[in-house]
């Protein structure tokens, strides 16, 4: 058969119209936010029922065809990028959410249902979604679960794992799969709805996820610290831990700071200028808490922790001290950043920064390095800015030409080379330093039980 009379074939198992294969569509829909390679598919196909993404596996093992999945295309590991002629499987009509079950605090969400609707659809019930990002605004809820996403909530919340009760997937033989069945107590061996968290669409495409919600948190409030140096920070995050449920606490560098100041749309937290700030977030349930917080405050200005900090008195400032650290990615894109995005358990990030500044000192005098992450996690961002004259090509070959140093302290601390973007094609070469050979064996035999023609996403977490 021949490649357009395959792709005759895809159009009569979706709706009329809902195979693309316009130059601009192939370009928007072959990739996601990252910048490293450029997108080739063959067709986009946009199903809205579990049926004809069933149909569209099967036709896809029939014919041997590649197939990538694509929801928000946010995400930063490159996972939902098609380099190589693959048919991209679009998630934008299966949007629907069911309606809320508030004694079980569920809600029955399609893949293509955006974070934001899902953030919104809780609050109208006086409940919580609390995985949180940036880009809420455009990621899909079947990519936060291809990817696991984590974000800004996670020292309180856990990544989107945690609240995933139960997902139906379309395996990459075309089985459709009910998982857990929305059961909080279910011991009945093997519970394979996690293998499919994270697994970037290479076993199967999720079809329809139960979404846990949370109680609606109680006047949420946030400070913002200015810190001598990144040594401080740590003992500025257990001092507050020891006193208060932290539902965040990030942190970002003077040159994050200054980069998202230069929009001019975002108030400064204070005037003292610092090179590294943290920013916390707690619920002010009673006076008491919020005593206590600026008690605490006070201790770590004391003991020299602290120079300079802010507190929310309103959910206008409590917005506006947030808009420090999350409009950074974006603030910073337009520079072509080469994104780390690492982590090690908590106790080990003080030894672990050092040594990875050092490295990044030494290897990038010239370039611009921006600092900032999950510091209450264990997970940082590090972000080198290409240089407006290098071209894109030089600057990547050097940024990847110092991984191997990163990677290897990464690996002497047992930590990972991706916290939370995931692995894609952007860390599949390095996946090594994070996972034994032996593990990565395991991984590889699972993909092929569930996808023996290797046509799910092939190429990503690991190579063909
Ligand atoms: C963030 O923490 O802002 C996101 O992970 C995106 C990024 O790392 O740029
Ligand atoms: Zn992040």
């Amino acid at each position: 058969m021949t490649h357009s009379a395959f792709l005759e074939e895809l159009h009569t198992l979706v709706d009329p119209g809902k195979v693309l294969t316009d130059a601009d569509s192939l370009e928007a829909y072959g990739k996601d936010w990252t910048k490293q390679f450029a997108p080739a598919p063959s067709a986009i196909v946009f199903p809205k029922t579990t049926e004809q993404v069933q149909a569209i596996v099967r036709w896809a093992n029939t014919h041997k065809v590649a197939l990538v999945p694509s929801g928000g295309r946010t995400g930063l590991s490159a996972a939902a990028v098609a380099t190589n002629g693959e048919v991209v499987v679009s998630f934008d009509y299966m949007n629907k959410t069911g309606a809320v079950n508030t004694v079980d605090r569920t809600v029955v969400c399609q893949p293509g249902v955006i974070t934001k609707q899902l953030q919104n659809l809780a609050k109208d019930h006086d409940l919580y979604y609390p995985v949180d990002f940036a880009s809420s605004g455009s990621s899909q809820i079947g990519g936060n679960i291809g990817t696991n996403a984590g974000g800004i909530k996670v020292i309180r919340y856990g990544m989107t794992r945690n609240w995933v009760a139960g997902l139906k997937v379309v395996t990459g033989k075309g089985d459709l799969l009910e998982l857990n069945k929305d059961l909080i107590k279910n011991a009945t061996g093997y519970d394979l709805r996690q293998l499919f968290i994270g697994a970037e669409g290479t076993l199967g495409f999720v079809v329809e996820a139960t979404m846990r919600l949370d109680r609606a948190p109680k006047n949420l409030t946030a400070m913002v610290l200015g810190t001598p140096d990144f040594d401080s920070i740590m003992p500025v995050l257990h001092a507050f831990r020891g006193k208060l449920d932290l539902t965040a606490f990030e942190f970002f560098s003077d040159k994050a700071l200054a980069k998202v100041m230069a929009r001019g749309d975002v108030p400064p937290p204070f005037t003292t200028e610092c090179p590294f700030y943290a920013l916390l977030e707690f619920e002010a349930t009673t006076e008491q808490v919020s005593n206590e917080a600026l008690a605490t405050f006070e201790h770590c200005v004391e003991q020299g922790w602290v120079i300079d900090g802010v507190m929310s008195q309103s959910e206008q400032q409590l917005a506006n001290l947030w808009k420090l650290r999350e409009y950074i990615s974006e603030t910073i894109s337009h520079r072509t950043p080469y994104k780390n995005d690492i982590s090690v358990t908590v106790a080990q990030v003080p030894a672990f920064l050092k040594e990875i500044d050092a490295i990044v000192s030494e290897s990038y005098p010239d370039f611009e390095v921006v600092w900032y992450g999950h510091i209450g996690d264990g997970n940082l961002h590090l972000n080198i800015l290409k240089p407006e004259d290098l071209d894109k090509e030089a600057f990547f070959a050097k940024c990847v030409s110092v991984n191997k140093a990163v990677f290897e302290t990464v690996q002497k601390y047992n930590g990972s080379i991706s916290a939370e973007h995931g692995v894609g094609l952007v860390k599949r070469d390095y996946l090594n330093y994070s996972r034994s050979e032996a593990e990565i064996q395991y991984m590889k035999a699972l993909k092929a039980v569930f996808d023996p023609n290797g046509i799910m996403n092939p190429g990503k977490i690991f190579a063909v």
